[in-house]
């Protein structure tokens, strides 16, 4: 069945796009740099990071990992915020979730500069974002979506978008950036979440339906209208001891018995996760653009 949304080559094409931007950068004597914060050993974090890292360096763009231990203060960490805000030579900074629990997530993401907040979680940035101001930073897995939607050509004017989850990386600011008066926006959005009553009922409402809610295969065939567009954004590690590494990933959404009743779906691995990257890097290089004079920041490349 080919209805798959193939996010690893709309990715690509995002890649080929940025890495012209870095050159034309380079030719101006600016190259574009971006500092990755890990704290502590989560395991997907280290994963995460190090694609960020590969990618980073695949497209021409500087990359610093700042690792520091688990029993890293919060003062400590904000310190070193501090410094990277101040050095003119980065243009972004990123600071992996999740953090310890003794550290305050959101005292970490608001000691980030807004101006080189590339992942979008800066209190600024999530206000313009949800002011339809788009001067400001996008989060990258619900920019991600939104340009797999528009590069796919899926209406989302007048569509019903239903969302589960409500997190501030996804749910949220993916409600956010398709409720906007705006092209490729214009879409009616439900948030679904742990509280919601007649959940299956609102999924097959859905002419859209974002799962990012982290619960292993929650969206089964029955919760789907047929035809609908399904966005798979769980990655959620199964204890498997027949699998090599004791585990295996699946997504959000039950993929075997819902793919026959999508129109489109994303396959994952291979959807949402290469596009989270693409845009990781589109934010850094604009940030690079933007420091350093090379865009006027309202004539941003608009990606909605
Ligand atoms: N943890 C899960 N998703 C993300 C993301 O997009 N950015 C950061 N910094 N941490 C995450």
């Amino acid at each position: 069945m080919d209805n798959l949304i193939d996010g690893k080559l709309i990715a690509e094409t995002l890649h080929a796009e940025t890495e012209q931007e870095v050159q034309a950068l380079l030719a101006k004597g600016v190259l574009p740099s971006v500092a990755f914060v890990r704290v502590g050993e989560d395991p997907a974090s280290k994963v995460y990071v190090g694609m960020k890292e590969k990618m980073a360096a695949r497209l021409g763009i500087k990359s610093t990992l700042h690792l520091l231990p688990e029993e890293t203060t919060e003062k400590a960490l904000l310190e070193l915020l501090k410094e990277l805000n101040n050095d003119a030579s980065l243009h972004g900074i990123l600071v992996q979730a999740p953090l310890p629990s003794h550290i305050r997530q959101a005292k970490v993401f608001e000691t980030v500069s807004p101006l080189k907040d590339v992942d979008g979680f800066h209190p600024v940035n999530v206000g313009k974002l949800m002011l339809g101001d788009d001067d400001g930073f996008v989060p990258c897995t619900p920019g991600g979506i939104h340009e797999l939607l528009k590069r796919c050509k899926i209406e989302t004017r007048g569509a019903h978008v239903v969302i589960l989850g409500r997190g501030n990386i996804v749910g949220k600011p993916m409600a956010s950036l398709l409720i906007q008066k705006a092209p490729h926006a214009n879409a009616t959005v439900t948030i679904c979440h742990s509280q919601t009553r007649n959940i299956g009922e609102l999924c097959r409402s859905a002419d859209i339906l974002i799962a990012a809610l982290g619960v292993p295969e929650f969206v089964k065939a029955d919760m789907v209208k047929p035809n609908a567009t399904v966005i798979d954004v769980g990655v959620n590690r199964i204890t498997d001891p027949s699998s090599p590494r004791g585990y295996r990933l699946v997504g959000d959404v039950d993929f075997k018995t819902v793919q026959p009743v999508a129109g489109r779906i994303t396959p994952n691995p291979g959807g949402v996760g290469p596009m989270t990257i693409a845009i990781l890097m589109k934010n850094t290089v604009r940030a690079a653009r933007m420091a350093t004079g090379s865009v006027s920041v309202s004539k941003q490349d608009k990606t909605h």
